[in-house]
């Protein structure tokens, strides 16, 4: 069977994909304000850079590093800028397997049609390389030691077979890239393969300086009551404190949660401006995340801004 007819059945389902595609955008600099404007993602150009170098070698890429510093949100975009259209996702967990990524087929359209494009689903991976888009395997940890070699092989060889529709598709462009997120503190997490490490560059995450958090605060900081310059770096202050002591480290996306829950809480209350009791209020509910660590999260709270 030719596999034009896959094609065509990958274009009607993931017909969303074309229709919202752009001209890709490859150049790092430029990517560093798209994504800043369009994303409002803030991404360093040496990071932008080192992933398009990769790109450009075919090369998967491998983001890891501690939870909330925008690896999945930052691969996405990144992928999706690359190839001009939205990337796929794919959320790993134990149990995803090839039926789960590649195709499968509808059972009751297989009884009828038997093992044909009718009957067959196509799945993200295999939609991507049809479609020359990039595929985000978020939290590639979670999933199976064969999984990691079913994705490594697709990425090596740029094609997928299905057997069942003597079928082989090819990659058609550069637009096929992969990112892989981890998180190897997290709980639960597997060991990654010396061969999947082979083939993969690392880009490591770490939690951004104060100055660049408090920016990315600002950067995504949604509230109509503004918030000052100096309470959001006492937020970053103690944001930083809790990732020296408390077992449930908060990232810049909970420093995030943090100011606009304070914006909300500030308007709901009639301020003109977010005031330090704004703040700290917020914190309680933004910031007590394990039982038994709520006291660690008040004395970082009040060792920044003192007792309210
Ligand atoms: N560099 C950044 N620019 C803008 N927002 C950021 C940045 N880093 C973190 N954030 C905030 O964190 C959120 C995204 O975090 P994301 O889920 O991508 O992180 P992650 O590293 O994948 O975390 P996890 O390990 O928990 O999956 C954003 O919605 C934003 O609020
Ligand atoms: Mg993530």
């Amino acid at each position: 069977m030719a596999s034009d007819g896959l094609v065509e059945r990958v274009r009607q389902v993931y017909s969303y994909v074309l229709e919202e595609s752009f001209e890709p955008i490859r150049e790092p600099g430029r990517i560093v304000r798209v994504l800043r404007e369009r994303y409002r993602l803030l991404v360093d150009e040496r990071v932008v850079s080192l992933v398009v170098a990769a790109f450009l070698a075919g090369r998967p890429v491998l983001f890891e590093g501690p939870p909330g510093t925008g690896k999945t949100e930052i691969g996405e975009a990144l992928l999706s800028l690359w190839a001009g259209k939205p990337a796929f996702v794919i959320p790993c967990s134990e149990n995803y397997n090839e039926y789960r990524v590649i195709g499968d087929f509808h059972p009751l359209m297989a009884m009828r049609h038997g093992f044909s494009e009718e009957s067959f689903i196509p799945r993200p991976l295999l939609a991507a390389l049809v479609l020359d888009a990039g595929v985000l395997v978020d939290e590639i940890r979670r999933s199976s030691e064969e999984f990691q070699n079913l994705l490594l092989d697709v990425i090596d060889k740029r094609r997928i077979i299905v057997p069942e529709l003597r079928t082989v598709v090819r990659a058609r462009g550069e637009g096929f890239q992969v990112v892989f997120t981890s998180n190897p503190e997290d709980y639960g997490q597997g060991e990654l393969s010396d061969a999947f490490l082979r083939r993969v560059v690392r880009v490591v995450f770490d939690y951004p300086s104060p100055e660049v958090e408090v920016e990315i605060v600002k950067l995504r900081y949604d509230v109509d009551v503004p918030i000052d310059d100096w309470l959001v770096a006492r937020m970053a202050e103690v944001a930083g404190l809790l990732r020296g002591r408390a077992t449930y480290k908060p990232g810049p996306s909970d420093t995030v949660m943090w100011a606009r829950i304070a914006g909300r809480l500030a308007k709901l209350r009639g301020h003109s401006r977010v005031d330090v009791r704004d703040v700290v209020d917020a914190a309680s509910i933004v910031l007590y995340k394990r039982v038994g660590e709520e006291e660690l999260v008040d004395e970082a709270v009040s060792r920044v801004f003192g007792q309210v």
